[in-house]
């Protein structure tokens, strides 16, 4: 599904309605990290308007799921807590290293950029093997994921548009590097042997 190299366990749905609390805090978490990691980005970009304005829109609709699933949170007397230790997007920047022109500044943001969207298609790929169980665990949320499904797709988009953007004249090789980070990003979901109720990893 859209760049990923492989599909998740079918355990995983299982996993994530069996503890949905859990997921929803993590997803929290998630969508908290996805804005704060667009802001992030512009500010370390600053005189790419093209970028800032994409990214600052993006951050825009993260936080606004942020705070839809914060309200869903609340009607089930949740509490966000401390994040959960996030291993997965620290092994796909950890794993990117190792992808050729990395000393370039250019490829630094294009890599970030990339990374950004294999993470937007891992959360579209387990939204929509949530959205089959939902009208029967949880139909007050099915709407919600069809909804978070399409715009994190769209985000897929946006994150490769930008990242052939910031390559300028090499954005012929932004597709092949993105097969690449997908490729590491399926190997990292390997060493996740059970599945657990969480967005990624
Ligand atoms: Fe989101
Ligand atoms: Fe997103």
């Amino acid at each position: 599904m859209l760049c990923l190299r492989s599909e998740s366990s079918p355990l995983w749905a299982e996993a994530a309605l069996r503890d949905l609390d859990g997921f929803l805090i993590d997803h929290a978490h998630c969508e908290m990290k996805a804005a704060s990691n667009a802001l992030s980005l512009s500010a370390r970009y600053p005189n790419e308007m093209d970028l800032v304005r994409a990214l600052a829109e993006l951050a825009g609709e993260e936080l606004s799921h942020f705070r839809r699933v914060l309200e869903v949170m609340t009607e089930r007397g949740l509490v966000l807590g401390s994040p959960p230790v996030d291993g997965y997007a620290a092994a796909l920047r950890t794993a990117s290293a190792g992808l050729k022109g990395k000393h370039l500044e250019r490829w630094v943001l294009v890599d970030r950029l990339l990374i950004g969207a294999v993470i937007e298609a891992r959360s579209c790929e387990r939204f929509k093997l949530l959205l089959p169980h939902l009208p029967k665990v949880a139909p007050e949320l099915t709407a919600f994921y069809e909804e978070l499904f399409a715009c994190e797709a769209k985000h897929f988009c946006t994150y490769v548009e930008l990242a052939k953007l910031a390559a300028r004249e090499f954005a012929g090789e932004v597709d092949g590097r993105l097969e690449m980070l997908a490729e590491f990003e399926a190997g990292i979901l390997l060493q996740h042997a059970v599945p657990a109720a969480r967005v990624h990893g």
